[in-house]
Order: structure tokens, then C-alpha cells, then sequence
């Protein structure tokens, strides 16, 4: 849902980049045409990127993550200044056992500030990493993560409030997999890099030096109004990579760690492929598609069938939510684009051939347990209903939310631990990817209708084009001084304050 006012016409102005997006009402063709596409010819055969896999249950459950500067070539021969997890770009997947518990020690040997916060995993919020657990460069944080979860793929990412868009566009993403032995009894792929592969989906605005084009001073107003979306897709750090893979069926753990892109996938020859969980885990039952969309923050394993032998790509269409300017072709048409390709090769015998039946038990949300009711009123300034409310003209109107802007001084809510309520979202302006910290989720409706059978599983980030209700299990503890946080996930938004906290107790 886009949303125009004559502040975002006159913010369109301000554009000064090759891309730019905004108001289709207002889109001049002069705007669409400079647009680069996605997709820009790709170094072909760049074999998909797959992150180290740090198992911890074999190293003691003691892992130790380095936030480092690095550097890293995206373009071939033109490298540039990155962040990441121990590597110059991006970071280890983590693989955890239900039942363990890992003693993480994460080292800043940036030299700013930092968080590292653990989405999707649940624990209490003085382990969470969020916005108050600063890592000052040079020092060690230390917080022992209980694994008490459901199998489920979730990430780290830092949290520092005003950096959190830069940093993670720099280059700190890394995956997390939580293992509670269903994979084996459901005989789903499971071998790491082979039939269980790990795909990060950025975007990114590259420099024709091939440096990273964001900067915290130089972000303008539509930057901010719509969040940062480039030109060029990345998976696992690589551009249109190649994935060699068995033939039969792969697991995809697809996590969109763009900060405002959302993509809507599907394969070139529109095959049908199963989603198996979401965020939160698996869902009851594998549900066939042939289209999906994911937006920032959102994870879904898939199962897709390679036992034709033919070489397939993944595509990504227009963003729907972004209208005129969601196109990604290369000449402004609204086709889809290729993200990476997968190549079945008989050198790699398929390991697992069926799509099991049934995933878990799981009940169908209840609703009638809720304490209560709240409502929550997402405003990235676009739509304003009030007279400008900034003092600087470029600038939108109030980012925030319930027309609060985030206070880390401030707890908006207090819930009861072991209590679910409904959580009542509404976006103005435009879709915001909404997420929850510390507490898993049903989607109880979905613009008005209940919630299409993928997303009926547990989840901590939905995407909001107008409004939903959900139905939240606060299950972990947060005291003043550690409150979880919610937010927009699209990084722009919660850095200019799209995002509000809450105690549990
Ligand atoms: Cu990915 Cu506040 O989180
Ligand atoms: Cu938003």
C-alpha cells in the first residue's frame, strides 16, 4: 500500500541516486528510467557462497564471534570495506541443540559501538542484545543462551539504535539453527552446503568502484521513507551465484536480510515447491506454492524437488508494496529477475526424495486465551495525518509508533509472562514488516481474512500492508533495564524510530 502526499512528491526531488522509488501517482518517467535494475549482468558461475557452519554441541557449546572489519569484492577485482562475523563479510551459521546451553562470547574489534541481537531465539532480555546492551569496541560481551526452542532457522544481527541499518548493510548477517532431532526423524535434508543450504537475500547499491554506497550522513529523505533498496542482489554475499546441488529434494533456509526489499520469489519454470516452516518453526504440514513472498526479517525453510536434473533459477518479481517503484528489471519493465541459480548434478546423488506428509502437531491458534487487546499504530511519516511534524523540511513527519517515536528511555508496554494478548497492527504510508523480540506469534487475520496456510505457523516478523492481528506468547522475561523491543523491520524506519519497548514479568 502506497500512499502519496505532496511531502513525498517533493521528497521524490531530493533522489539523488540511480535508483529511486516512490509515489506511483507522481512517478515521472525521467525517475523510472535512471533506475538500474536488479539483476545487472553477473559474474556467471560464481558458485554459491556457503558460511561456515559452527556446530556448537562439537566445540563444547562455546562459540566465539569476532564483529570485525573486513573487506570484500562483490564485484570481481573491486573490493571494499565490509563488516562481519568473524570473516570480512557476513558471519558462521550456528547450529544449537534444543536442551543446550552456549556460552557465547562476542569480541567489537570494530571501532564503534555495537550489539548482537538474536533474532527469533527466545530468551530472556538481558540476553537478548538489543539497543541497551552496547559492546564498546574492544570490549567482550558474554551472554549464556539457553536453547528451549522448537527446531527453527533465526539469525544475529547488531541493534545499536541510529546504526543498526548501516551495520547490517555493511555486512554483519549471520544464521542461526536451532536442532531438536526432527529433521532426522522426518527425514528431511539435512546435510549442511549439500541438501540443507543456508540463502541470505540482500540488496545492495554498489559503487561503480564496487565500494558500498551507504552513509549515515548522506541518507536522504526518501531513504529514510521508504528504507534502502539497491540495485543489485546479493545471496550469501555473491551476485546471481550458482548452487550445485543434488537431484532430488533441497531445503532452502531463505532468510530476507535486506533492509527494506521485499522479494517475492519464484522459480523461472514455476515449479512447485513446499514450504516447510517459518520463523518460528515448523509449520503443521508442508504447503505447496508456487510463489512466495518474504519480506525483511523473515525466514521460510522450502523443500524443492531437483530430480528433473534441470539447471533452474530462482527470480524475484516487483515489490508489490512499493508499486511503480518496485520494479527490478534492468530496463524499468516489471518483470522478474534472477537471483541465483541451482544446478542438479549427477555427481551429487540425491539424499533424501520425499516430502514427508505431516511436520508437527501443532493446534490451530486460539484467540480466547488473550488477556488482552492493544493496538498499535505503525507511521513512517509518509501519509501524515497532521501537519508536518518535523522541524526540518526534508525530513518526514514523525516516524513511530501509536505517534511516538522510540525513547529508549520510554516502556510502552507491560505484559505478564505466561500471558498471550492480541496485538492489533495497523501501517499508515506504506507495508512495514513488523517484528516482536523475545515472544513468538500467530497471525489471527491478515487484511481482514485469516491468514493464508504458510503463514499459520509461529512467527516473529509479518509484513502489515494495512493491518493484522495476532496473537502473542510472552513466555520470556524483560525488566526496565533489558526491555525486549518491537518494531519495524525496515531498518531506516526503526533507526528514525519506528520501534517501541516492553517489560515481561
Ligand atoms: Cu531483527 Cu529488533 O530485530
Ligand atoms: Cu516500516
Amino acid at each position: 500500500m502506497i500512499c502519496c502526499t505532496e511531502l513525498a512528491r517533493n521528497l521524490m526531488l531530493l533522489t539523488r541516486r540511480k535508483f529511486a522509488i516512490g509515489c506511483g501517482a507522481f512517478a515521472s518517467s525521467a525517475v523510472v528510467d535512471a533506475r538500474f535494475g536488479f539483476g545487472d549482468p553477473a559474474p556467471a558461475g560464481t558458485h554459491l557462497p556457503i558460511p561456515v557452519l559452527v556446530d556448537a554441541a562439537k566445540q563444547e557449546n562455546a562459540v566465539k564471534l569476532k564483529v570485525m572489519s573486513g573487506r570484500h569484492a562483490f564485484i570481481e577485482g573491486k573490493p571494499t570495506g565490509t563488516y562481519g562475523y568473524s570473516a570480512p563479510v557476513l558471519g558462521p551459521v550456528i547450529r544449537v541443540r534444543r536442551g543446550d546451553e552456549i556460552q557465547v562470547t562476542v569480541e567489537n574489534a570494530l571501532d564503534t559501538v555495537t550489539t548482537v541481537h538474536w533474532h527469533g531465539f527466545l530468551a530472556p532480555g538481558h540476553n537478548d542484545g538489543g539497543p541497551q546492551q552496547l559492546i564498546q569496541p574492544g570490549q567482550n560481551w558474554r551472554p549464556v543462551l539457553k536453547v528451549n526452542q522448537p527446531a527453527a532457522t533465526l539469525w544475529f544481527h547488531p541493534h545499536p539504535h541510529h546504526d543498526t541499518a548501516r551495520q547490517i548493510y555493511m555486512g554483519l548477517t549471520g544464521m542461526i539453527i536451532v536442532d531438536d532431532g526432527s529433521d532426522a526423524r522426518l527425514n528431511l535434508p539435512r546435510t549442511y552446503g549439500v541438501d540443507d543450504l543456508p540463502i541470505m537475500l540482500q540488496d545492495r547499491s554498489l559503487d561503480p568502484d564496487g565500494s558500498i554506497d551507504y552513509d549515515n550522513n548522506d541518507l536522504n529523505a526518501l531513504d529514510i521513507a521508504y528504507g534502502a533498496r539497491g540495485d543489485t542482489i546479493i545471496v550469501n554475499g555473491a551476485i546471481a551465484p550458482v548452487a550445485k546441488v543434488p537431484g532430488g529434494l533441497v531445503r532452502l533456509r531463505l532468510l530476507n536480510a535486506a533492509n527494506a526489499q521485499n522479494f517475492d520469489l519464484r522459480f523461472k519454470d514455476r515449479r512447485t515447491f513446499h514450504v516447510i516452516a517459518s520463523d518460528g518453526g515448523f509449520l503443521a504440514a508442508p504447503v505447496a506454492v508456487n510463489e512466495l513472498m518474504i519480506s525483511p526479517a523473515e525466514r521460510f525453510e522450502i523443500l524443492v524437488d531437483f530430480a528433473d536434473g534441470k539447471a533452474v533459477s530462482l527470480e524475484t518479481g516487483p515489490d508489490k508494496e512499493m508499486g511503480e517503484f518496485g520494479r527490478v528489471a534492468a530496463d524499468g519493465s516489471a518483470d522478474y529477475v534472477a537471483v541465483m541459480q541451482f544446478q542438479p548434478t549427477p555427481a551429487m546423488p540425491p539424499l533424501v526424495k520425499r516430502v514427508p506428509n505431516r511436520l508437527i502437531e501443532d493446534a490451530a491458534a486460539n484467540a480466547t486465551s488473550a488477556v488482552r487487546r492493544r493496538q498499535f499504530v505503525l507511521d513512517s511519516g509518509l501519509c501524515a495525518s497532521r501537519p508536518q511534524a518535523s522541524a526540518h523540511a526534508n525530513m518526514p513527519a514523525l516516524i513511530g509508533i501509536n505517534g511516538k517515536s522510540f525513547d529508549i528511555g520510554r516502556i510502552d508496554v507491560e505484559t505478564k509472562l505466561g500471558t498471550t494478548e492480541i496485538w492489533e497492527i495497523t501501517s499508515i504510508g506504506m507495508a512495514h514488516p513488523f517484528h516482536v523480540h523475545g515472544a513468538l506469534f500467530r497471525i489471527l487475520s491478515i487484511e481482514e481474512a485469516p491468514p493464508p496456510a504458510h503463514l499459520t505457523g509461529w512467527k516473529d516478523t509479518v509484513l502489515v500492508e494495512d493491518k493484522a492481528e495476532l496473537l502473542v506468547a510472552f513466555n520470556q522475561p524483560a525488566t526496565r533495564e533489558h526491555p525486549f523491543m518491537y518494531h519495524c523491520h525496515i531498518l531506516e524506519h526503526e533507526d528514525a524510530g519506528l520501534m517501541g519497548q516492553y517489560i515481561c514479568s
